[in-house]
């Protein structure tokens, strides 16, 4: 469906419970329709918390020292590993704060490799999630096996990405735009998305930004309401945000409007719907999203990748977890695209 700037806004701008609750049900609708009824599970590994950057929205930038850092084992992201592929999640994400060094960029190729040949017969699809690197970098790890990546553009608007990050060569729009083209040259399945409700953050934002996954022709998106951190240099705004409900109902429609705008392209549920309502993600299944990524990383450190704060399942380990969603899935009757890698169509489509 086409919507331009003026329809996008006009939706996010409505309050009327029945116009809503039929832009979902449409988004659903057209998600059935254009990726099947399947949610697809990847399994999330948060393999580490320490990061070069310091953006000033997350509570494991570098510039907070009350994080305690970590770096999971080899051993233990293998175990994670072996999780997914007895859980039938069929997809790995491994996630982490960003590192460049060239022993990282060695460890996650050799882990890459490993991961694939736990079951060569039918190998975990590898997603990464490892923030900007070079086009080498990329290169080589897609070569080692991953193939799709995950790189939030967090705002488009320049503007406003200046607002929420250091003014500093580590952090220029420009650079995330160019490590964006890479992974896109570099033949990645290529994901991005924003933050809903950020401070200074307008509707018309919002509307940009989803024109712009459109214009730069995306093939996953996860998207989710931002959630302010006392750590953080953000902080000092939290007088100025919309309250965090109605953070996670724009959320929902922008996953909702996207489902319209791009009808084959993966949208995830995210953990940070889930921090708002328990039941935020499957409110995004309902609204045409069609991946979550449950964590399955140790609960030992799962405290310690607090990007914000609350932040769910921390308790409960990956077999919980597991349950709780697939219980909600089968009460609804969405079926789970088990042992599969739930591809985009929209990159097969291209
Ligand atoms: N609230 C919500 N999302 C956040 N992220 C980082 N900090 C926050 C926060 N305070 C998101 C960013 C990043 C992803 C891994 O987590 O969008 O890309």
């Amino acid at each position: 469906m086409v919507l331009d700037r003026c329809d996008i806004i006009h939706h996010l701008a409505e309050e009327n419970r029945k116009a809503n609750e039929s832009l979902y049900q449409a988004a659903y609708n057209t998600k059935v329709e254009h990726v099947g009824e399947s949610v697809y599970l990847r399994g999330l590994v948060e393999i580490s918390n320490i990061c070069r950057k310091s953006c000033l929205y997350c509570g494991i930038r570098s510039g907070n020292e009350n994080v305690a850092r970590y770096e999971l084992s080899d051993e233990e992201i293998l175990s994670a590993a072996r999780f997914a592929l007895d859980a039938g999640y069929g997809s790995l994400v491994l996630q982490g704060g960003e590192r460049q060094d060239k022993e990282f960029v060695l460890r996650i190729s050799r882990l890459i490799k490993e991961i694939k040949s736990l079951d060569e017969k039918a190998p975990l699809g590898i997603t990464l999630s490892l923030g900007e690197q070079s086009s080498e970098t990329y290169r080589r790890w897609f070569e080692a096996g991953a193939h799709r990546y995950l790189l939030r553009i967090e705002s488009s608007n320049e503007q406003l990405y200046r607002k929420i990050h250091p003014q500093d060569h580590l952090h220029t729009y420009k650079s995330r735009i160019t490590a964006l083209e890479a992974l896109k040259r570099t033949g990645y399945q290529v994901g991005t998305g924003v933050m809903i409700g950020l401070p200074f953050q307008t509707l018309e934002d919002l509307a940009d930004d989803l024109l712009s996954f459109k214009e730069f022709d995306i093939d996953m998106c996860g998207m989710g309401p931002y959630l302010e951190h006392s750590q953080t240099p953000l902080w000092q705004y939290r007088g100025t945000l919309l309250p965090q409900k109605q953070r996670l109902e724009l959320s929902i429609k922008m996953v909702a409007l996207l489902r319209l705008m791009m009808p084959d392209i993966n949208i995830a549920a995210t953990t940070a719907m889930q921090t708002i309502d328990p039941l935020g993600r499957e409110m995004a299944i309902m609204a045409g999203a069609n991946v979550i990524m449950p964590n399955i990383t140790v609960q030992q450190v799962r405290g310690d990748y607090q990007i914000y704060e609350n932040k769910p399942g921390i308790e409960d380990d990956a077999a919980i977890s597991k349950t709780k969603l697939e219980d909600f899935l089968r009460e609804k009757k969405i079926p789970i695209g088990y042992s599969q890698w739930g591809d985009s169509l929209h990159f097969i489509n291209r």
